[in-house]
């Protein structure tokens, strides 16, 4: 079995966790595109999406499903989204795609959150995948300062823009013992927007393929 057919395992397993009539807060990545292509095929029972990228947008439109505001639908029963490393305690690593702060709100906004895996995401302990921070433009190098206080390397990563009009910063060389204490204390620096340590609003669900966590 291939990493894609576990992400596609997966993304058809977490529709089972879709209600007739709701309204879906969808993630960003490839897991998602498959969970996309998933619930094209039951988009008459469903009332329509939340979307947590301009990208996931585009393929929400292309496969007929509404895409709606949430200041107008939230809060939302469910959100599915992938992730790019996930511990025992199902706290995640996001932002690969460079959309964790829409993922963050819509996360923050949603009763439930299904994470769909591959199972080369799961760790023991996050952070060997770098760390993706959303800054300010003007805050970059303050940022990035006070992530090598802290024993981090901050990696610019250049020409990306948010669909936020940011910068991300990917930090190396964490060992993250403590993801809550770590996600609040990066919350804390002036000119961070987003963080993409998922551990005060963790996944309640994990899907590794066809396993449930
Ligand atoms: C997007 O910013 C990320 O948080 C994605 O959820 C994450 O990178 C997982 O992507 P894949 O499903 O493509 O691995």
């Amino acid at each position: 079995m291939t990493r894609n057919d576990e992400k596609r395992q997966a993304a058809e397993a977490a529709l089972a966790y879709v209600d007739d009539d709701s309204i879906v807060g969808v993630g960003t990545g490839s897991t998602v595109a498959y969970f996309i292509e998933a619930l094209a095929g039951m988009r008459r029972r469903i009332r329509g999406a939340v979307s947590s990228s301009e990208q996931s947008t585009q393929l929400l439109k292309k496969h007929g499903i509404e895409v709606m505001d949430l200041n107008a639908v939230g809060p939302l029963e469910l959100y599915v989204d992938g992730a790019d490393e996930c511990d025992p305690h199902k706290r995640l690593i996001k932002g690969g795609g460079a959309a964790l702060t829409r993922e963050k709100i819509v996360a923050a906004a949603s009763r439930r959150f299904v994470c769909i895996i591959d199972a080369s995401k799961q760790v023991d302990l996050l952070g060997s995948f770098p760390l993706p921070i959303e800054v300010i433009p003007m805050a970059r190098s303050h940022v990035g300062r006070q992530i090598s206080k802290l024993g981090g390397h901050p990696v610019w990563r250049d020409g990306t823009v948010t669909d936020n009009g940011n910068w991300i910063i990917d930090v190396h060389g964490l060992r993250i013992i403590d993801p809550p204490a770590l996600e609040t204390e990066l919350n804390q620096i002036a000119g961070v927007v987003t963080v993409g340590l998922f551990a005060h609003r963790k996944a309640d669900v994990v899907l590794v393929g066809n396993r449930t966590l």
